[in-house]
């Protein structure tokens, strides 16, 4: 097992990477630091973290106790910004959240997507090829570069079949292209300069922290507003999803046991279509928020569908549950219906974010920089 000590998270005030930072400073087997480099795009939001900065940021210095939370805002393109938090905190692990993450913002904004999916994954690469090369000219081996991706990347499925680890890519949104182009520069970073490299190919998450652009968060929180809910096309397109901490539990264990320079499907063998999966929630929205079903229901709108719009994702990651023992803990009920009252809970969280409103809000309570 590798021991990760000073961890670069990248984008870690957006969904995946704040969970993430809160599930492993959790851990008691935990006892390293975590560096969080996020831009603070419209996605990132540091009020996501406020409690773990309260409790091993700066303030538990104050206490006496070891600081193990630090946070630097920045751009991964920034180059020297990149090489400083290298050099600073003594980087020998770094997870790759840092992404443009959205298909539709992708269909009408391709070159932030190339810029830092592409340019910024490239930046954050061959700055760790450089800090982690020893003066004989070899690399390091006792580091690790984890590159975070996404099954978008292996195209659309129809009825029958899976993704796995030898699918060919076939990425067909700006998105998932440029994820591919980055997953490609991660492999390349591998085999040419012998970079320690994981990477790993997840489906759909949902949970807490999820900008609500995406489908769950989205149509939770119409429902409460009482808004349409807009199903693109016929609303058969089809998704796994998987709970993010099973997504971060999954990421862990390639990190720490996964072999250098191989790839490996993470997945929550749990396909909804669309519609049904919004069936689903129309439920549980209306028995955790004591709605009526038959009004929600009455929301659905189906609307134009998305240009490009992928039929099917489907993940075979039988790899990671044979040759690493994970697998998904949370049941799709379960996660769904804790996702809710997540949502549900956190209206001032919703508000600020809907509104671009926490900026001014980090402003005046977030002191640590
Ligand atoms: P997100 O959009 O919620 O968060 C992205 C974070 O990256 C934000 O905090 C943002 O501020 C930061 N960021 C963006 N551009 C940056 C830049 N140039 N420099 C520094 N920081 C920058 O995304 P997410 O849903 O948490 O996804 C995280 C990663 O997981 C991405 O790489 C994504 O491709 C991958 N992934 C996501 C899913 C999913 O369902 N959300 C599934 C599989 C894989
Ligand atoms: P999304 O959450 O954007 O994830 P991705 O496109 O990366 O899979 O969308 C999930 C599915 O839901 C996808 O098939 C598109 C569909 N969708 C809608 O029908 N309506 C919506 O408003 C959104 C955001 C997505």
């Amino acid at each position: 097992m590798r021991s990760l000590t000073t961890i670069l998270v990248t984008g870690g005030a957006g969904f995946i990477g704040s969970n993430f930072i809160h599930w492993l400073l959790g851990r008691a087997d935990f006892q390293g630091r975590i560096i969080n480099l996020d831009a603070l795009t419209y996605a990132g939001n540091l009020e996501n973290l406020v409690d773990i900065e309260a409790r091993y940021g700066a303030a538990a210095e104050e206490t006496g106790a070891a600081r193990r939370y630090f946070f630097v805002q920045g751009d991964i393109c920034d180059r020297s910004l990149v090489e400083r938090t290298f050099s600073k905190y003594q980087i020998d692990t770094v997870v790759h959240f840092a992404a443009e993450s959205h298909v539709d913002r992708s269909i009408l904004g391709p070159e932030a997507f190339v810029r830092t999916n592409v340019l910024g994954t490239y930046t954050l690469l061959d700055v760790a090829r450089q800090a982690w090369r020893l003066p004989s000219g070899a690399m390091r081996e006792d580091v690790l570069f984890h590159h975070v991706s996404t099954d978008e990347v292996f195209g659309s499925l129809g009825e029958e079949g899976y993704f796995t680890e030898a699918t060919p890519y076939d990425p067909r949104s700006p998105y998932s292209a440029s994820k591919a182009a980055s997953d490609h520069l991660a492999m390349a970073y591998h085999h040419t300069y012998g970079l320690p490299l994981t990477l790993s190919n997840c489906s759909n998450n949902y949970g807490p922290y999820q900008f609500p652009e995406k489908l769950i968060p989205l149509m939770i929180l119409n429902m409460l507003e009482g808004k349409p809910l807009p199903v693109y096309g016929d609303g058969r397109n089809i998704r796994d999803w998987l709970y993010v901490e099973d997504h971060n539990e999954a990421v862990w264990t390639i990190m720490q046991e996964g072999q250098s320079g191989r790839t490996y499907n993470i997945g929550g063998e749990n396909e909804w279509e669309n519609i049904r999966l919004l069936e689903r929630l129309i439920e549980l929205v209306a028995e955790e928020a004591g709605l009526d079903a038959a009004r929600l229901r009455g929301l659905i709108t189906y609307v134009k569908d998305r240009p490009g719009h992928d039929r099917r994702y489907a993940i075979d990651c039988s790899k990671l549950k044979k040759e690493l023992g994970w697998k998904q803990s949370v049941t799709f009920d379960e996660g769904l219906r804790q996702t809710v009252k997540w949502y549900l809970s956190n209206p001032t969280w919703v508000s600020r974010v809907r509104s671009g409103a926490y900026r001014e809000w980090i402003e005046k309570n977030y002191t640590s920089r």
